[in-house]
């Protein structure tokens, strides 16, 4: 094995426009296999969009994209198959509303990965196992906390089988007692050594779970560094103004 891996993901010279705003500019980053990279940023900085583009839910105007070696497909099967590779947890929990929990975290595998129905059950209740909600298994997503609905979509995107987790502000819409339910989940599955991507102002999983802490403003990154260095020794006047901001209400 001397071969060298490639990065789980790969951004080169990415712009992206809306219109005339510029709102990713020439971004630059990797993740390695195994890392978890905290994003932080003031609101509108472009850390949804940057996760949005690496699954192609944003199609970029500029530069590559490469997840595990290979570059983001532009459509059809190729896609399907990068989208069921990238596990993506949204700030709403978008679980699909008619339907069991069960039933939402067994859908994909047996649509998209064509498990069988029981193995596809198997794996299910193993994963609902793992984050703490096997007897919400049979009730739909009305009936369960926004922390338990958040830890169903944490596990309906595992049934994938990813290669990479990406989460956007995954604690954001809940209320403050469930919170940490939801990140223990994250801080579990970052020391089962899953790739994460994950955008929150949560500062503590931040220090705790993250490898490396990017820092976005107006479009661009502007550090990339250890936690420890990040919260300790910011570099620039808008990591320092943004950390003044966050760490002081
Ligand atoms: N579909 C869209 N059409 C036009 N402008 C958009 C669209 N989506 C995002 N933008 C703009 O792009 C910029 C970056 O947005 P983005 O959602 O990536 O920011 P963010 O860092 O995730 O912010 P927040 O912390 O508020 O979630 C913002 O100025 C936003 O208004
Ligand atoms: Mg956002």
């Amino acid at each position: 094995m001397t071969a060298a891996t490639p990065p789980m993901i790969k951004a080169a010279a990415v712009n992206k426009f809306f219109g005339d705003l510029h709102v990713l500019k020439d971004i630059n980053m990797e993740v390695p296999r195994g890392q978890v990279v905290v994003v932080l940023g003031p609101s509108g900085s472009g850390k949804s969009t940057l996760c949005r583009a690496i699954n192609r839910l944003e199609p970029i105007d500029s530069g590559d994209i490469e997840v595990d070696g290979q570059p983001l497909p532009a459509e059809g099967k190729a896609l399907a198959a990068l989208r069921a590779d990238v596990g993506m947890v949204f700030q709403q929990f978008n679980l699909f509303a008619h339907k069991t929990i069960l039933d939402n975290v067994t859908l994909g595998p047996v649509k998209v990965r064509k498990v069988s129905g029981e193995e596809a059950r198997t794996t299910a209740m193993e994963l609902l196992e793992r984050v703490g909600i096997t007897n919400q298994a049979e009730k739909y997503p009305a009936q369960l906390s926004g922390g338990q609905q958040q830890r169903a979509a944490i596990a309906r995107a595992l049934a994938m089988q990813p290669k990479v987790m990406l989460f956007d502000e995954p604690t954001s819409a809940l209320d403050p007692e469930m919170v940490q339910e939801v990140l223990d989940t994250m801080t579990g599955l970052a020391k089962d050594g899953m790739t994460m991507l994950v955008v929150t102002h949560e500062m503590g999983f931040a220090r705790k779970a993250a490898h490396r802490v990017m820092f976005m403003s107006d479009g661009e990154i502007v550090e990339d560094s250890t936690p420890s260095e990040f919260f300790t020794a910011p570099k620039s006047d808008r990591a320092k103004d943004f950390l003044g901001k966050i760490l002081t209400h």
